[in-house]
Order: structure tokens, then sequence, then C-alpha cells
């Protein structure tokens, strides 16, 4: 199969931890519920081609999200692979951490948002509620030793409200990290940014005492600036990128939000830049082709369509 020419360019990082979000965010937004033990293999697949990291599913109200209902299934057809690949799960509420402690989880992500609309339609809250509710999740997770990310949505672009403030990105982050969050991860949820809000935002969240080494970033590709944005986030120093393998997801709570960046186009560009992933290409292609089947319909993403068909 053909892989990139290599050509390492200046101001990068040697390594990116890819956090994989296909099984959850990709799933989330499937018409049909794909069976539990197909998302099993999807979890099996993305591991022995060397994803490190992989959100897994939800603990999020069924009524809401009932393509993710059989997370405690999902999680105990896994177990433990033996290699202690971690595996967080979105977890709202006071519930949803019950549920995930019962399974056996190690590590969670609350996802905030940086809009009052956005909060109200994905979370049934208003913008500062969104805090009372997140803060005693995020202590008990604490307490219990989990390791625990924070989302913050709609942070280049609202569907209902339009532009959104660098600043006001910047707030809701800050307020969450003092939650006592271990990592932020800044969400282009209808991928509508472009690079120089990228620069704002980070230098916003750099200026307001957040650790670069701790920032993620998490954009989808609705308007083609996926990999232009994730290459500015870079060059600033980010080194954590949430991708999705196939390019699957969306929100089911803003219908403008199509795939996230593909995980195979992310590989493509950080490999041909040198930069190591700890992924195998060629499995990961062949992961996103058999999910592609499951599915029914062609990968979103280029690099599996180019591959795919010409190897
Ligand atoms: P609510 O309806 O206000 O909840 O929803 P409630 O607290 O009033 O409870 C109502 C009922 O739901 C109760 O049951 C609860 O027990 C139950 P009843 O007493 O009526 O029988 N319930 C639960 N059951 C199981 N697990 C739970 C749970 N919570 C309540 N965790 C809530 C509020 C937050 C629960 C709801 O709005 C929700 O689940 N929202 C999640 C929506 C979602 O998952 N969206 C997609 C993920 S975010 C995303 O994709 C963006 C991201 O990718 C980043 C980006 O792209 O920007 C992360
Ligand atoms: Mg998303």
């Amino acid at each position: 199969m053909r892989s990139p020419q290599v050509q390492p360019a200046e101001g990068l990082p040697s390594r990116v931890r890819i956090y994989e979000v296909g099984v959850r965010d990709g799933l989330q937004n499937e018409k049909s519920i794909v069976p539990v033990d197909v998302k099993a293999e999807f979890v099996r697949r993305l591991e022995s081609a060397g994803v490190e990291t992989i959100e897994t599913t939800s603990f999020v109200s069924p009524r809401w999200v009932p393509q993710l209902a059989d997370a405690a299934d999902l999680l105990a057809d896994l177990g433990d692979s033996g290699r202690a690949p971690q595996r967080p799960v979105l977890v709202p509420n006071a519930r949803g951490l019950d549920r995930a402690l019962e399974a056996g989880v190690s590590s969670i992500a609350i996802f905030g948002s940086a809009t009052e609309t956005f909060a109200a339609k994905n979370l049934n809250s208003t913008l500062d509620g969104q805090f009372d509710m997140f803060g005693p999740v995020v202590d008990r997770a604490k307490a219990e030793g989990l390791w625990v990310r924070c989302y913050v949505s709609m942070c280049f672009g609202d569907p209902w409200e339009g532009d959104v403030a660098a600043e006001q990105v910047v707030a809701v982050s800050r307020r969450l990290m003092d939650l006592g969050c271990d990592e932020l991860s800044i969400g282009d949820t209808i991928g509508v940014g472009t690079p120089g809000q990228m620069e704002a935002v980070l230098d916003g969240l750099v200026a307001a005492g957040i650790d670069l080494s701790s920032i993620a970033v998490h954009v989808h590709d609705t308007y083609g600036q996926a990999l232009a944005n994730t290459l500015t986030a870079l060059r600033k120093g980010v080194s954590i990128v949430d991708s999705s393998a196939g390019g699957l997801g969306g929100c089911p709570y803003a219908k403008s939000a199509t795939g996230n960046l593909a995980t195979e186009d992310l590989v493509w560009m950080l490999h041909g830049l040198g930069i190591e992933t700890g992924i195998d290409l060629e499995k990961l292609v062949a992961t996103s082709m058999w999910m592609a089947e499951q599915l029914g319909r062609p990968s979103a993403s280029a690099v599996v369509r180019a591959l795919g068909a010409r190897g």
C-alpha cells in the first residue's frame, strides 16, 4: 500500500497522540443502531491498528442518544484487553458517572458548551447550569482516581448563535479546567472554523494559563477546514488531536455537524511530516473499509477512498 513521502517541517511536534472518537462521535450519529458486537469488533480492530486512545461510548441518557444505550454491554464485551488501552467514555451527570463506575471505566470526558443555545439543546441546561452539573461529576471522578477530559463545543461558530467570540471559549474552558480536569478538547462541532480563529482561541487559552500540553483539538470537517485547522494547532504547539476512523461523526443535537477529521487523513499528513503516531495506516484503512461495509456506505475519508481503490 502506498505511503506518503516523508519530509519533516520546522516547528512541529515529533509525536502526536491521536484520540480516536469514531466509535463514540461516529456511531452516536448513525441513523440505525449498530449492534454491540460490531462496535466491539470496531474497537478491537482499531486497537490492533495501533490506536492507543479510543473514546468508546457515552453514559448519557439513552432517551437522548439511543445509539449508545448499550454502553455497559459494550464495555462488558470488550473486557480487559490485557494491554490497558485508554478507553474514555462521555459522562454528563451523576447518573452517568454511577453507570460508568459500575462498568469499571478509568477515564471519562465531560462535555460543555461555549454557547447558551447549545447548552440547552445538548444538555438541557443553561450555560451556567452546566458547571453545576459537571462540578460534582469531576469531584467524584477525581476522588475515584479517574482521568478526566473536558470538551468545549461550538468554539468556532454555532448554528443558532452564529459567531462565537474567542473570549467566550476561553472563559468556558477556564471554568471547566478549574473544576479539576486533566485535559481540554476544543471542539469545532459544526466544522466552520478557519486557521486564524484556531490561533486566536489557542492564544487566548495559553494567556488564561492553560498549558498547551493539556489542550487537544477536535475538528469536524463540514467545510473542509479540518486538516488546515489541525496543522495550525500543531504549529502552535498542540500535540493531541481528536479524529475519527473513516471520518465518521456528527452530533445528533447539531444537525449541521458532519463527520470529524478522518484519522486516516490525519495520519497520512503526520507520517508525511515524519511525526510518530504509533498507527499502522494499512490496518487502519482496512478497519475503516470493514466498518463502511457494516454501515452500508463508502467512507468519507479521502485517504481511505484513495488507498482502498488503488492501494
Ligand atoms: P434531562 O432530560 O434534563 O435529564 O437530560 P434529567 O436529569 O432530568 O433526567 C431525566 C431522566 O433521564 C431520568 O430518568 C434520569 O434518571 C435519566 P427517569 O427518572 O425519568 O426514569 N437520566 C439518565 N439515564 C441514564 N444515564 C444518564 C442519565 N441522565 C439522566 N446519564 C442529560 C440531561 C444531560 C442527561 C441529557 O441532555 C443528555 O443525555 N445529553 C447528552 C447529549 C449527547 O450525548 N450529545 C452528544 C455528545 S456531545 C458531542 O457530540 C460534541 C463533542 O463531540 C465535541 C464537539 O464536537 O464539539 C463531544
Ligand atoms: Mg464531536
